[in-house]
């Protein structure tokens, strides 16, 4: 399926090598239940037509009904268990690391800093270098969620507690959507991500964008919008790097643990806010400011009927300006 927004969420068109051997299992399962399911239902047809004249009863309960059905498992047994060692190995050996937690309901996703060794944390959003196995570190919070990018490769469980890996490749630059594959609750269905391949330049040059601390605001209303953001103890939840740092840096590191809010940082340079629920622009930064209950239910960001709407214009600007 072709969302909106262009992003391609699909079994039916792999786009990695791994999605392109489960792409094959599906069809030749496909394909092969469907001529047998014909061909069973044709003979079904034609025998009761020739009810009164069984035609060697024997060689049909013993062949089509024992050796068919052995021939055939056998046969699919053999080859999946084949074509199963070719999915890459789940190993973080030589390939790129990024950790990606499931929570209630949105994907925290860290990287490590090539430059400064430090962690770099986003939301929602995973970006991959086309053509390299990445390993993805998974885990959650909470409850059990399981990643799954169709396009690229199969599902994978996380659970609290336990560390599980997934390797992903790409091999078309592209965005990729992917979805929560576990029930976690009642936005279990609003928890979506993307996976955004890019050439490696392009990706060495986002996560170095990424790993500055946010923009400064340069113009009163944008001040305006930081100033807001502070007031309102959104801090309380959400990271804002070079805003909302305490200098020391433990103290930092047990306030962004205990954080429970996606990283602002560079909110702005998202595609959509709410994982996957709103595109992401000014209007939508603002409604979801004003009420996120009535965007997506049960999520713990509280509504800020407070807020006036000039202050709530100047958030919502300051959040879509930090690129
Ligand atoms: Cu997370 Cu379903």
């Amino acid at each position: 399926m072709t969302t909106a927004m262009g992003e391609l969420q699909s079994v039916l068109h792999p786009a990695g090598a791994d999605a392109a051997i489960v792409h094959q299992f599906s069809w030749v399962l496909f394909v092969g239940g469907a001529i047998i399911f014909v061909a069973v239902m044709a003979l079904l047809a034609l025998g009761m037509r020739r009810e009164a004249h069984p035609v060697r009863p024997k060689l049909w309960i013993f062949g089509a009904g024992i050796a068919f059905p052995v021939l055939v498992l056998t046969a699919l047994l053999t080859w999946s268990t084949w074509r199963s060692a070719e999915l890459a190995p789940q190993t973080s050996h030589k390939a790129l690391t990024i950790s990606v937690t499931g929570k209630m309901w949105w994907w925290e996703v860290r990287y490590r800093d090539p430059a400064s060794g430090r962690e770099i944390v986003s939301a929602n959003e995973i970006h991959i270098p086309v053509g390299e196995s990445v390993y993805l570190g998974l885990t959650a919070s909470d409850v059990i969620h399981s990643l799954w990018v169709p396009s690229l490769a199969g599902k994978r469980d996380m659970i609290p507690g336990r560390v599980t890996g997934l390797n992903l490749r790409a091999d078309k630059p592209g965005v990729y959507r992917g979805q929560c594959a576990e029930y976690c609750g009642e936005q279990h269905a609003r928890m979506a991500f993307h996976v955004i391949a890019l050439p490696r330049p392009e990706f060495d040059a986002w996560l170095a964008r990424q790993g500055a601390p946010a923009i400064a605001p340069d113009t009163t209303v944008l001040q305006r919008g930081r100033d807001a953001f502070l007031a309102h103890s959104c801090q309380t939840c959400h990271t804002i790097r070079g805003v909302t740092d305490t200098g020391n840096n433990l103290q930092q590191q047990i306030a962004d643990i205990s954080r429970r809010g996606p990283d602002l940082t560079h909110v702005g340079s998202r595609r959509t806010i709410g994982a996957g629920t709103l595109n992401n622009h000014r209007g939508t930064l603002a409604g979801w400011i004003a009420d996120p209950q009535a965007i997506k239910p049960g999520v713990f960001m509280p509504p800020s009927h407070d807020m006036d709407g000039e202050t709530l214009r100047a958030l919502a600007t300051y959040l879509e300006h930090l690129k």
